[in-house]
């Protein structure tokens, strides 16, 4: 059975005739070639495949299509504005908080969400809310760097 879908994506209308099923994760990557968004586990457990539905965080490998229609998704490739990168994504390149790069479009996309909830986190508290995501490398530590400097980033634009 297949069926067409409507959402929105990256502030773009889409359709989508498939299976109502099917994930979201899926039909972003195979549909319409936003290939930023991983699929890591499959199971909801790592964080690759996240993405924002209405603007919050979600796992786009449990999510049947369906579920997000008349919805607004947001994937890592919509993050940037007006052709500038997001303070998280800079905040990446430059504590150069990536290795592989699988888990890294969800961990920036986690760790924006984070700093929306909470602007000026400790460790703990960056650590803790990034808990669910997981990077295979290891590479930690300048993971909780680079969202500590966004936060910093952030801040001093919102006071600019
Ligand atoms: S692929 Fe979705 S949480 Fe791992
Ligand atoms: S950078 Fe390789 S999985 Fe995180």
């Amino acid at each position: 059975m297949s069926a067409t879908v409507r959402f929105e994506v990256n502030g773009e209308p889409r359709s989508v005739t498939t299976d109502p099923e099917r994930r979201l994760l899926d039909v972003l990557r195979e549909e319409l070639d936003l290939t930023g968004t991983k699929y890591g586990c499959g199971e909801g457990q790592c964080g690759a495949c996240t993405v924002y539905v209405d603007g919050e965080p979600a796992r786009s490998c449990l999510l049947p299509v369906s579920s997000v229609a008349g919805k607004s998704v947001t994937t890592i490739e919509g993050l940037a504005a007006s052709g500038a990168l997001h303070p998280v994504q800079e905040a990446f390149l430059e504590e150069g908080a990536l290795q592989c790069g699988y888990c890294t479009s969800g961990m920036i996309l986690g760790a924006a969400a984070l700093l929306r909830r909470k602007p000026d986190p400790t460790d703990e508290e960056i650590a803790a809310g990034m808990n669910g995501h997981l990077c295979r490398c290891n590479g930690y530590v300048k993971i909780v760097q680079a969202v500590r400097r966004a936060a910093v980033a952030m801040r001093s634009a919102r006071r600019a």
